[in-house]
């Protein structure tokens, strides 16, 4: 298979994501057990993932949005981090799991945690699907994590390469 014909290698099927994907819903029933959960999904890497994870969840479970960018070429991004949508629910109380596809430098989910945090929430967790672990920039990891895998480019499962490759169903690397 290719995109911007470039040939991709799979990493990871889509049998072992749903599997992964149930593992982490297991954990969060356990932590937020008898609690209303807030599933904050980032656009648009997330959207898949959190549709998925979201169905594993139990109890009463509301979904809201954040779209963040940061300065970058296709596949670098340059640090800074600016919100271009905003959450519509007041989080105050509120118990919060951002979901997001990938933690890469860490940057988009430290600076999340530190603006969300000041909204007072009861409980403010992070769940990714993926963690570039060796490329971490700042101190920051998040509490429940899917696969860690290699610093390399993917796509797939909800992760684009400049719009392309997101819904396909498994994730592979982008050949370079
Ligand atoms: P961070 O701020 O560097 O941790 O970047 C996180 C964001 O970069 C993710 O939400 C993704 O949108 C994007 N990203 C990082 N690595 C990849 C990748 O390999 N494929 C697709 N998107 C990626
Ligand atoms: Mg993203």
């Amino acid at each position: 298979m290719k995109i911007k014909n470039k040939e991709l290698e799979l990493l990871i099927p889509e049998s072992d994501i749903k599997e992964k994907v149930k593992e982490l819903a297991k954990q969060i029933n356990k932590d937020f057990e008898g609690k209303e959960i807030l599933a904050v999904g980032i656009l648009k890497g997330s959207f898949i993932f959190l549709a998925d994870l979201v169905r594993e969840l139990e109890g009463k479970v509301c979904v809201d949005f954040m779209q963040v960018s940061s300065y970058h070429t296709e596949m670098e991004s340059f640090g800074e981090v600016i919100f271009v949508k905003e959450l519509t629910t007041d989080i105050k109380g509120k118990n919060v799991l951002i979901v997001d596809d990938i933690i890469d430098t860490g940057r988009t989910l430290k600076a999340l945690v530190e603006a969300l945090s000041l909204r007072e929430p009861n409980i403010l967790k992070t769940c990714v699907l993926l963690d570039k672990k060796e490329r971490r920039e700042v101190d920051y990891d998040a509490d429940y994590t899917g696969f860690i895998i290699p610093d390399k480019f993917v796509v797939g499962y909800g992760l684009d390469w400049a719009e392309e490759g997101r819904t396909l169903k498994d994730i592979y690397y982008v050949k370079i």
